[in-house]
């Protein structure tokens, strides 16, 4: 039984549909990437699994649980955490401050304290009392990712955590992702680097116009078949 599943998924903004009966699966340990060109429907898979927006009863399971319709704070306290797009920091608020939001809603005991997300990311400990705009782009994700960790979650969200950052800082941050998954969370990352998606991932889905169109393991997929999934078949 997979730990964190959605079946038939369907998402709508407003009369916008974004997502068209996507089914995917997390079993418990793994890390499973999303990947897919802008629009692909990613961040609205994750919004729906971490209960941002509203799905129809049914479609997405959680140890077992329907979890669909659940609001974000409810999510949250089962054990889901998201690290958004855009990292969302509180911008008023110091790095620690922002670290100790993660804490609200979900006072889980676990590995994940103040102390070890510093050890996780040592610069920020050296940075805890500057305001979270004070920090680098990579710095900032990491506060992002901590924040989250924060809540001792099951299942750690991540979308596009590279997103403009060098490539030195995104191998630092994945650095920290065998540590993560040690202490017990299963990880699905969105990635538009289908390099570093398939490097991270037990297994990973394509998604394109709001439909999964390939799914494997890394070792399973060729880089055409990811190619023609990610933008589409082109048949004479
Ligand atoms: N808040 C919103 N309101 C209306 N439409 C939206 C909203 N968010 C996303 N969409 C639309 O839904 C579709 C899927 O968007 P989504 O953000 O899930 O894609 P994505 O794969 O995460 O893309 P990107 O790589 O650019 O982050 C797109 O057509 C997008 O324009
Ligand atoms: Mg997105």
């Amino acid at each position: 039984m997979a730990l964190l599943e959605t079946q038939g998924l369907t998402a709508f903004y407003g009369d916008f549909q974004a997502l068209f009966g996507v089914d995917i699966t997390l079993d418990a340990g793994e890390t499973v990437a999303i990947i897919g060109a802008n629009g692909a429907g990613k961040s609205t898979l994750m919004r729906s699994m971490s209960g941002m927006i509203a799905n129809a009863a049914g479609q997405v399971r959680f140890e077992e649980r329907e979890i669909g319709a659940l609001p974000a704070p409810d999510v949250m306290a089962l054990g889901i955490a998201m690290v958004p797009e855009g990292r969302k920091l509180f911008p008023s608020l110091s790095v620690e401050e922002n670290l100790l939001i993660g804490r609200y809603g979900r006072a889980t005991a676990g590995a994940w304290s103040l102390q070890t997300v510093y050890d996780l990311f040592p610069v920020l400990k050296e940075r805890r009392n500057s305001p979270g705009t004070a920090l680098s782009g990579g710095q900032q994700q990491m506060v992002a990712i901590g924040r989250a960790l924060m809540s001792n979650p099951k299942v750690l969200l991540c979308d596009e955590i590279s997103l403009g950052l060098a490539p030195v800082i995104i191998r630092d941050i994945y650095a920290a992702f065998p540590k993560i998954r040690a202490e017990g969370a299963s990880i699905v990352i969105v990635e538009q680097d289908i390099g570093q998606a398939l490097k991270v991932a037990d297994r990973l889905y394509c998604m394109m116009e709001g439909r999964v169109t390939l799914s494997g393991t890394p070792a399973s997929v060729g880089r055409d078949e990811i190619h023609a999934a990610y933008f589409g078949a082109h048949t004479a």
